[in-house]
């Protein structure tokens, strides 16, 4: 098996590290390589103008890629970081629009995972300055949260001399918060495990509805999508799947796909069980969906974005 630093080593040399972290699985390649970069969007089958989250292993490396950084931003980072949160900031000239979509703003994450976090400081000693990755699906897919969703899905596309990184589970399981810090008061893009009122607690701001706020190809209706139909608080029939809080019973005939018993078990299953759903060949799943603000939100964010169609 490949070490950490021999993966940090491809990823130097332009070839493509699909890691674990604690919220899904990154595809990673070197954010100032505009050739590897460009594999990242070829692998993931991904439209180039949806720009990506590029990974730091340390707050220090904020400035190198961000022009401006709010007070309530810096805030933020000391707090959330390492963690499941990205923060959208003005982007200096090192972050090239092959990374950024065009747009004159860069997502910027430190993850909170050790496999991650030790390939990231390995990739810095070896001059590298940060890692561009998105989650390592094929476009509009759900999210991978284990090595083995990775294999099945990117093998194919991947090349010789790319790695992918075995390490422990996400803990998290659903993509980070991302948080536009480009306006007087923090705006939240995509919602996640750190929840708006953490972000209001730890800054004294409420977060805003940014009018201007940049593309987010998670924001787009349809995505993290298996190939099942999914249907939101529904009756389940026959044949169907289900995923629901071990509270709800399974009806007679229904496959029970998840019963997590809290919301953090809801949102580090999902991904595993809507991808359980395609490989025993089930047509419908249904998802009830869990009730309240926070994480349960993003539950809810991911849940119907899965379900449309
Ligand atoms: O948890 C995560 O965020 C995972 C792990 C691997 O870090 N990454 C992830 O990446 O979910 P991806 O590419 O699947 O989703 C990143 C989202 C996209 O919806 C993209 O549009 C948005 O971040 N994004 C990236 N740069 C942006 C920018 N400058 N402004 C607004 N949104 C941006
Ligand atoms: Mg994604």
């Amino acid at each position: 098996m490949i070490s950490i630093s021999e993966a940090a080593t491809a990823l130097k040399s332009g070839a493509l590290v699909a890691f674990p972290t604690e919220t899904v699985y990154g595809l990673g390649a070197d954010a100032t390589n505009r050739a590897a970069v460009a594999r990242i969007y070829e692998v993931k089958g991904r439209p180039s103008k949806h720009p990506l989250i590029v990974h730091l292993a340390s707050v220090d490396a904020l400035q190198i890629w961000a022009s401006r950084i709010p007070e309530y931003a810096h805030q933020l980072a000391l707090t959330f970081w390492p963690g499941p949160m990205t923060l959208v900031l003005p982007r200096t000239d090192l972050a090239g629009d092959f990374v950024t979509g065009g747009q004159e703003t860069v997502a910027l994450r430190i993850p909170d995972h050790p496999t991650a976090l030790e390939l990231l400081q390995s990739f810095q000693s070896l001059g590298g300055l940060g890692v561009a990755a998105p989650s390592a699906n094929r476009f509009g897919r759900v999210s991978p949260t284990s090595s083995a969703h990775v294999r099945s899905e990117l093998a194919p596309h991947l090349g010789q001399n790319d790695v992918i990184l075995e390490g422990s589970a996400p803990r998290v399981g659903i993509e980070s918060t991302i948080i536009d810090c480009t306006g007087r008061a923090p705006s939240i893009l995509r919602p996640g495990f750190i929840t708006e009122e953490m972000v209001s607690e730890f800054t004294g701001l409420a977060p805003t509805k940014n009018p201007h706020a940049p593309r987010v190809s998670g924001s787009m209706k349809s995505h993290y999508a298996p190939a099942a139909t999914v249907d939101l608080n529904q009756v389940p029939l026959a044949g169907d799947g289900l995923i629901a809080l071990a509270e709800v019973e399974t009806p007679a005939g229904v496959i029970r796909l998840g019963a997590p018993k809290s919301l953090s078990e809801y949102a580090s299953s999902l991904y595993a069980a809507l991808r359980n759903a395609d490989e025993l060949g089930i047509s419908r799943v249904v998802a009830i969906t869990p009730e309240g603000s926070g994480l349960a939100l993003a539950i809810r964010d991911r849940l119907e974005k899965a379900s449309y169609r």
